[in-house]
């Protein structure tokens, strides 16, 4: 880790924006900025009040702006009331009802458009279906479901009638969905009957089926099942309602649920240090200024933007910058089923072209993907569209920065790169493009008002190019509330005493003597597979709950185009198996199992088996050690401590 930031450091080029994208920028100039920074300095809570005010549409207004006195329960706004789904479609109606909100373009390309009024008109439809199925504030209703209108739709009714949504995303398996249900008490389940990816149809309603069937999940009511594919699909006539028959009929106009500020927007899950995924709870005012604020900061949003952002909405990019950031702006935006590679790795150029984007966010993992298939082929299209792209979810390697710099972006456009998590809601660390200029690797700058530092483990402030731990000293609207049903794992993870009450992100990182932020990497064991997190631990329970398996661990090693890959060490209870063939085999078997358990993505990239895990005397697996032989490198460390030194060799063979 230390080395790949010491190579990054060494990373002097620089790149301001030009004069003319400083000139029309939202935020413009670092005078600008730094007003505002100052602003946020000197009165903390009316520099918050006074966006709040701005931003959104308040059904009352809030007189509390930022309630201490729990913490690590930090409350926003809190008596104020809003609702969300008001906020990104009805404050539009009476200024740009006719203007395009959604160009959805589908795995073979079709390409619906909806307009601000139809898109309001389908969330007031569906959410008066919701309330036809009892389903009311406060109730939790788990969303597994491709990309699509649908799925924005379905977001925005529950936000409309502050049901909390939690969106599972379509590649987790029904073990994953199961805990899911479970853990959040969901009393409905929307689905479809597949998705289209790639143009491979992928089941969905199978596998919530077969989540069901696992238990666990009495609080169920109803299945509701939007027809994708036509696939065949098994019916309970008890659970299951089709999505067009519980809409016939419903009126398109649905008053909405005012909600206090901090009512609950969602739950999304992510993975953490321990084996259990932690549904992190967000708040519906919080959230949304976040969002909000950040469109206009960061992508410096503007009304003749098409903006485009391919992440999935089953993780919390797609909820901050597909589902609610673009449409409270009244953003039009590109929402695409497919896959970047399908029919071939020119679809994103491709789709810049016809639909003029303007504004792309993607991941390195994409970026990298992409250069490695076509590196040329963005030249085959006119991406003279384009002003701003942007990056989130892993640190991107200055190489990758410069082709997308240079070659998709042509050296005209800024690149964002957006540090922020599932907890923050929203971007962090990002520069402001008008304002900063930036280093390939670096996400530069905190936003204005949020408050980072780099600490030791005493949680005492680092001096400049020393590495040590980011936090965020001063709570933030759109910060996570808690993690869903288990308040004391909040504060544990996020608050730990030696932080002294600063937020503790899990990444380590290091300021350059120009005051920009390099993210080094995780300090937990979370792991980002092409910009998925994963958690070490949830793969580790999931490989030793497999009968052959005795005990497993699970380290990240760097990769080309994931950023990270999986390797699992693994103990049999049976013996070793010997010749190659009979490793492949169980490695397969494995590499299937934990498929089946979490979902593809979590499919260890590479097994190693041994007859122990190389442990401390005290019994404690060295991870360290692992990841030195996962990479292949030379073992450097003092192994005096070791147990069992001889299964070191027996660890390095490497079978493929
Ligand atoms: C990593 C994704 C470097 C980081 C929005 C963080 C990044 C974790 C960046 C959160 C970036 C995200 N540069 N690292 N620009 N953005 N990360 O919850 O380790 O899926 O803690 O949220 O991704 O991942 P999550």
């Amino acid at each position: 880790m230390s080395t790949s930031i010491e190579s990054v450091m060494q990373e002097t080029r620089v790149f301001p924006p030009s004069a003319a994208f400083v000139e029309q920028a939202n935020v413009s100039g670092m005078a600008a900025y730094e007003a505002m920074c100052r602003a946020a300095e000197q009165d903390y809570e009316g520099y918050w009040a006074k966006l709040a005010r701005e931003n959104i549409v308040w059904h009352k207004p809030f007189s509390a702006v930022l309630d201490e006195s729990n913490a690590p329960f930090f409350q926003w706004f809190a008596d104020g009331e809003l609702n969300v789904s008001y906020n990104c479609l009805d404050r539009h109606l009476a200024t740009q009802a006719d203007k395009t909100a959604l160009i959805f373009e589908a795995d073979d390309a079709k390409v619906t458009r909806v307009t601000y009024r139809e898109l309001h008109a389908r969330v007031c439809q569906f959410a008066n279906a919701l309330r036809s199925r009892n389903i009311k504030k406060g109730d939790r209703v788990v969303i597994y479901m491709p990309m699509s209108i649908e799925v924005i739709v379905a977001m925005q009714a529950c936000a409309r009638i502050g049901a909390i949504h939690s969106v599972v995303f379509g590649g987790f398996s029904s073990k994953s969905l199961n805990e899911r249900i479970e853990d959040a008490t969901a009393c409905a389940v929307i689905t479809a009957d597949a998705q289209m990816r790639g143009g491979k149809v992928m089941p969905l309603k199978p596998v919530v089926d077969e989540a069901l069937a696992m238990g666990g999940c009495d609080s169920v009511h109803s299945i509701i099942v939007y027809r994708r594919a036509g696939s065949e699909i098994f019916w309970n006539a008890k659970l299951d309602l089709w999505w067009h028959d519980l809409i016939a009929g419903q009126d398109t106009s649905c008053e909405p649920e005012w909600v206090n500020s901090e009512h609950p927007l969602f739950i999304l899950y992510t993975s953490g240090s321990t084996g259990k995924p932690k549904g992190v709870q967000h708040s519906s005012g919080g959230y949304l200024l976040g969002a909000m604020v950040s469109m206009k900061w960061v992508f410096d949003y503007k009304p003749s933007d098409i903006f485009w952002c391919t992440a999935d909405v089953g993780w919390v990019t797609g909820h901050s910058y597909v589902c609610y950031g673009p449409l409270a702006m009244g953003a039009t935006q590109v929402v695409f089923e497919g896959i970047p590679t399908f029919p071939d790795a020119g679809r994103f150029w491709k789709m810049i072209q016809s639909h003029k984007v303007t504004t792309f966010y993607t991941a390195p993992t994409a970026i990298r993907s992409l250069i490695k298939l076509g590196g040329e082929l963005p030249k085959q299209y006119d991406l003279s569209s384009l002003r701003l792209l942007g990056t989130v979810g892993e640190p991107i390697n200055p190489e990758a920065w410069m082709w997308y710099y240079t070659v998709v972006g042509q050296s005209r456009c800024p690149i964002v790169d957006t540090w922020w998590q599932t907890e923050t809601g929203c971007h962090m660390i990002a520069p402001l493009p008008g304002v900063v200029a930036t280093k390939p690797g670096s996400c530069t700058l905190p936003l204005p008002g949020i408050m980072t530092a780099i600490v030791n483990e005493a949680g005492e402030a680092v001096p400049r190019e020393q590495g040590g731990f980011l936090v965020i000293t001063r709570p933030f609207p759109s910060q996570i509330r808690t993690i869903w049903g288990d308040p004391e794992r909040y504060r544990k993870s996020y608050f730990p005493e030696d932080m002294r009450g600063a937020y503790l992100a899990g990444d380590s990182a290091q300021c350059d003597k120009d005051g920009y932020f390099w993210i080094m990497g995780r300090i937990d064991d979370v792991l980002k597979v092409s910009g998925h997190r994963l958690g070490t631990m949830e793969i580790e329970s999931t490989l030793a709950a497999n009968p052959l398996v005795a005990e497993a661990a699970v380290v990240g090693k760097p990769h080309e185009i994931k950023g990270e890959a999986i390797v699992a060490f693994v103990v049999l209870k049976g013996a070793r198996p010997h010749d190659a063939a009979a490793v492949k085999q169980v490695a397969e078997n494995l590499r299937a199992w934990v498929g089946e358990k979490i979902g593809p993505i979590a499919k260890p990239d590479e097994i190693r088996f041994g007859d122990n895990l190389p442990k401390t005397r005290s019994g404690k697996i060295m991870r360290r050690l692992l990841r030195t032989i996962a990479r292949g490198d030379e073992i450097t460390q003092d192994v005096s401590t070791l147990e069992n030194p001889a299964i070191l060799e027996q660890l390095k063979e490497v079978v493929r």
